[in-house]
């Protein structure tokens, strides 16, 4: 077979300092293919991306686009090439709608030179229609879930004209249903004659939509195979270097005293309305609670509540017999309570910091990294050297600024400094996002030794895998409340499904 080659990157060396992202990079993409690019976090996917997209220079090497060699120095180029490219973090802005934020800086014009919105509210809705989009033009993007922010982002692209899209890690923030509809986009693009390059961690997504998958490593190309001619465990070891366990390994729990009680807990969300309405709970020490749910269902102000982030409208949060309810989130912190959030950039992470100081967050205040307000500049140094290394934080060294750290790194620190703090309470929201299948399981071992430590563990996450391998109880939350309480080892993915969907009888 003699396929169309829509990208070939060619010996593609990109260095920073102390890094080399991409080292002789070799990639190519058939023309309406849909081709997985996987790898460890740091193995140099996002790298070789923004180079293809303009917003990165390569070192060296050579990009042909259908056949022709092409210098792609900014990313006006690249999209005059046909390529478009969604990042991780969305670039929409919030009070416009999804046509605004299409058309933004294309707008149609009129004859009179005003924009004529109402010519760029018909052909967005056009291009929707025509891949099977469902687009409400007259919505926010503020008031838009998460699936439909990305869909304004892949509009965006198509509305630029785009043949060649690529997706970064564009799963890690969906939940599974609005999976499925990325997937069937994908499909429709792919079938409109569209060449799709797709980055994910999770390779049950690899063999499920791609046509040919690319594996990297440190930089490098590992291999390529038809995704038919591949596995889950092989794409694991080709990634990792090593064989990678797909199961948490643990022991029966040995839960002890209770460190949590939450009573008829009832929590509005950012827009006023009741999200969480009468959650009981309790959560002990050696034990890992988990919550799962369809998102939205009230976990992420469940959670915000029990970190100070959001008040409570009623009820009590009792943290070791005292209710910390109408706590202050620092307060907290203090209270030995350790919180993973959910969107590391915003709640978790100050970026423009290096990375020792965004790891010693929490303790820079205490001993012995500081005495009498002193820091102690060689004890903060080994402490974040031992993060670094015990959290396999991928970076030449701890004084860098944690945004030219990948993805997957990023939240390696959070994680990190969360855990490391020797906490009593550890809640944990999707600790796992953007994170490798090696990583993955090492952040799986580490909260199952918080427990086995006599730590109490709440872990909410949207894999509904992950909270089923990983705690030890699980709430289903739904409307709300927590509908169901379960033991994950007795109950099978299709009835989670069904309470999940608020069926509890
Ligand atoms: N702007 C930058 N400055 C310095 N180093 C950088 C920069 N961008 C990326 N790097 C480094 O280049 C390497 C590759 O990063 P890249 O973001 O491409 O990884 P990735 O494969 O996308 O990982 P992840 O799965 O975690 O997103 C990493 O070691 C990263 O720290
Ligand atoms: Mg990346």
């Amino acid at each position: 077979m003699n396929k169309e080659i829509a990208i070939h990157l060619k010996n593609i060396t990109k260095s920073y300092p102390g890094v080399i992202a991409n080292k002789n990079v070799d990639f190519q993409v058939n023309k309406g293919e849909i081709h997985a690019l996987v790898g460890e976090n740091g193995a140099g996917k996002s790298t070789l991306m923004k180079i293809l997209y303009g917003i990165e220079q390569p070192d060296e090497g050579e990009i042909v686009i259908n056949g022709s060699m092409e210098t792609i120095n900014k990313v006006e180029t690249a999209i005059n090439l046909g390529i478009g490219m969604v990042h991780q973090e969305f670039t929409l802005v919030p009070s416009f709608t999804a046509p605004e934020n299409i058309g933004l800086g294309q707008e149609p014009k009129n004859s009179k030179g005003l924009v004529d919105w109402k010519g760029l509210n018909k052909s967005v809705m056009d291009i929707a229609e025509k891949y099977g989009f469902k687009v409400d033009p007259g919505l926010k993007m503020i008031d838009a879930s998460v699936g439909v922010q990305q869909r304004t982002e892949i509009l965006k692209t198509l509305y630029r004209n785009a043949n060649i899209l690529i997706l970064d890690e564009p799963t890690a923030v969906l939940t599974p249903q609005e999976t499925d509809e990325l997937f069937n986009v994908i499909r429709t693009l792919v079938n409109e004659g569209k060449t799709v390059i797709f980055i994910t961690h999770k390779l049950r997504e690899v063999m499920e939509i791609a046509d040919r998958v690319t594996v990297m490593r440190a930089g490098e190309v590992q291999g390529v195979s038809e995704t038919k001619n591949t596995s889950i465990t092989e794409l694991a070891s080709q990634m990792v270097g090593r064989e990678v366990f797909l199961q948490v390994k643990k022991d029966e729990a040995d839960p002890k005293d209770e460190i949590l009680n939450v009573e008829n807990l009832w929590v509005h969300d950012a827009r006023g309305l009741l999200a969480v309405n009468g959650v009981e709970m309790s959560i002990k020490e050696g034990e890992i609670v988990g919550i799962a749910g369809v998102e939205g269902n009230g976990q992420t102000e469940l959670v915000e509540a029990l970190t100070g982030l959001r008040k409570a409208s009623r009820g009590k949060i009792m943290y070791l017999g005292e209710d910390i309810a109408s706590s202050t989130p620092k307060n907290i912190r203090r209270k030995k309570i350790a919180h993973i959030p959910e969107d590391r950039t915003n709640t978790g992470l100050n970026t423009q910091l290096s990375i020792w100081e965004n790891l010693i967050g929490n303790s820079y205040f205490r001993k012995p990294l500081s005495s009498k307000g002193i820091f102690n500049l060689k004890k903060v140094a080994k402490h974040a050297n031992k993060l670094k290394e015990d959290f396999d934080i991928r970076s030449p060294n701890v004084s860098l600024k944690v945004k030219s750290l990948s993805g997957g790194n990023q939240q390696k620190v959070v994680v990190a400094r969360e855990l490391s703090e020797d906490p009593t309470l550890t809640i944990a929201s999707q600790p796992t996002r953007g994170v490798d299948i090696g990583n993955i399981e090492a952040i799986h071992e580490q909260l199952v030794q918080m427990r086995d430590d006599g730590g109490a563990v709440l872990l909410v996450s949207a894999e509904l895998d992950e909270v089923m391998a990983v705690a030890d109880r699980v709430g289903v939350m739904y409307e709300g409340q927590i509908v169901k309480w379960v033991n994950p080892k007795e109950v099978d993915q299709s009835q989670m499904g069904l309470y999940m969907a608020g069926v509890t009888e």
